[in-house]
């Protein structure tokens, strides 16, 4: 990220705070699985910030911390803005972050002017991107309900860790995760901010630097588990070969088929593990994580079954067998039109679908809900290549703080909140 000189001015902040996150775990990208030590580390230091910005800090069961700056009036359902602090295995160092900070960072600018009649709560979600055990946005599920507890607690990693257990690591109680319908009730409204996730605000409109989003399309994930015959790379003939990448190998490609057959339709196979895996060794079974995503949830299911379709053909000519398991699927999410449109108008900025899944994708289904996005010259997420330029975060934290300040009514000067920090 480019370095803001001088003072440390909310730029500078900015920089510095996503640059701290980054630093956790770096290796080639940013590193903090889902209840991860990593991420741990990420809500310590989010914590501190919502501190230095005089907010009530509370965490919840599921792990999610909160930043509260009370309004005026507690009869007023409160205003919510946040993101997640997890990444995906060598992650880029915006995803969720940006968002984080950049929330605190808005609410702090609004505590110096005053108070406002709604509170304004700062949120970090945790477990967002799934990456780690497969379903994803579980923090903003399970705080809303949308996932059973239960099954979440029983989840898996790809060590054998559960995920009750993988919490306890992290030094909270998985007994107490679930729903938090007391909570839920006193949001009236839902903002978060993130990285652009692509190029389509700059294909609509080149200088936009922020632009909002219309909708999170369809999209999915689902686990084949390919079963053949362990045997010897060297001695094995042809004719006695059940080797299950043989149908793995058609899954990528089907997947890669499918951009051109289905239109508007993604389909990656992004993690592949063959067991044992051994150089010399035909592997005994193949598991294949398939991600799906299209508008129309019916095509989504469409491409899923015709790739698992061309897996199966190709599975039964090689002798093995397939199981398919579905592991999340995330139907289409509509914002708040009418929210989404206002927040375009004022701020002058471009309206954007998006391909990637999101925490206030979950909470639009229960309050209306809106979602920035800053612009990412590269394009590329989910890898270190991932940027935004500091200059377009602080346009960011501006886009931001307007936004709220429309939502949480008049501040009140004379009641300036105590304790928020100035730098
Ligand atoms: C989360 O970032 C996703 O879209 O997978
Ligand atoms: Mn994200
Ligand atoms: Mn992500």
């Amino acid at each position: 990220m480019q370095r803001t000189a001088g003072p440390r001015t909310g730029a500078a902040r900015i920089v510095e705070r996503v640059d701290e996150l980054f630093a956790i775990g770096r290796a080639a990208g940013a590193n903090r699985p889902g209840l991860s030590a990593g991420e741990d580390e990420a809500f310590r230091r989010a914590r501190g910030w919502m501190e230095v910005a005089g907010l009530e800090v509370r965490p919840d069961p599921a792990g999610n911390l909160f930043g509260r700056l009370a309004g005026t009036d507690p009869g007023m359902a409160e205003v919510w803005t946040g993101s997640h602090l997890d990444t995906p295995p060598d992650g880029g160092r915006f995803d969720g972050a940006l968002g984080v900070a950049v929330a605190v960072e808005a609410i702090e600018a609004i505590a110096r002017r005053g108070r406002a009649r709604r509170t304004l709560t700062a949120v970090a979600f945790r477990l967002e991107e799934g990456s780690r055990f497969g379903l994803p946005c579980l923090g903003s599920r399970l705080l809303t309900g949308a996932a059973d507890a239960d099954q979440v607690r029983r989840l898996h990693d790809t060590d054998g860790m559960s995920l009750a257990d993988a919490a306890r690591r992290v030094g909270f109680d998985p007994s107490t995760m679930g729903p938090d319908p007391a909570r839920l009730a006193t949001i009236g409204t839902f903002v978060e901010l993130h990285i652009e996730q692509g190029r389509l605000l700059r294909a609509v409109d080149p200088a936009a630097v922020v632009g909002v989003a219309s909708e999170i399309v369809a999209h999915g994930r689902w686990r084949l588990t390919i079963t053949g015959q362990g045997n010897h790379a060297g001695t094995t003939a042809p004719a006695d070969r059940a080797d299950p990448m043989i149908p793995a190998a058609a899954a990528v490609l089907a997947a890669r088929r499918a951009l051109s057959g289905f239109e508007g339709a993604v389909a990656t196979v992004g993690r592949i593990t063959p067991v044992p895996g051994g150089t010399n060794v035909i592997a005994s079974a193949v598991s294949l994580w398939l991600d799906v995503r299209h508008a129309d949830a019916t095509v989504t299911a469409a491409v899923v079954d015709a790739i698992v379709a061309d897996v199966r053909a190709e599975a039964a000519a090689e002798g093995c067998t397939v199981m398919v398991q579905r592991e999340s699927m995330s139907d289409r999410v509509t914002f708040d039109p009418g929210l989404g449109l206002e927040i375009s108008g004022r701020l002058g900025v471009p309206v954007i679908p998006t391909a990637a899944g999101h925490d206030a994708g979950v909470f639009a289904a229960h309050v209306p809900t809106a979602m920035l996005f800053v612009r990412n010259p590269s394009g590329v997420s989910h890898a270190p290549d991932e940027h935004a330029d500091a200059a377009d975060c602080v346009t960011g934290v501006q886009a931001l703080a307007d936004v709220l300040e429309t939502l949480v009514g008049d501040i009140n000067p004379a009641a300036r909140h105590v304790g928020a920090g100035d730098e």
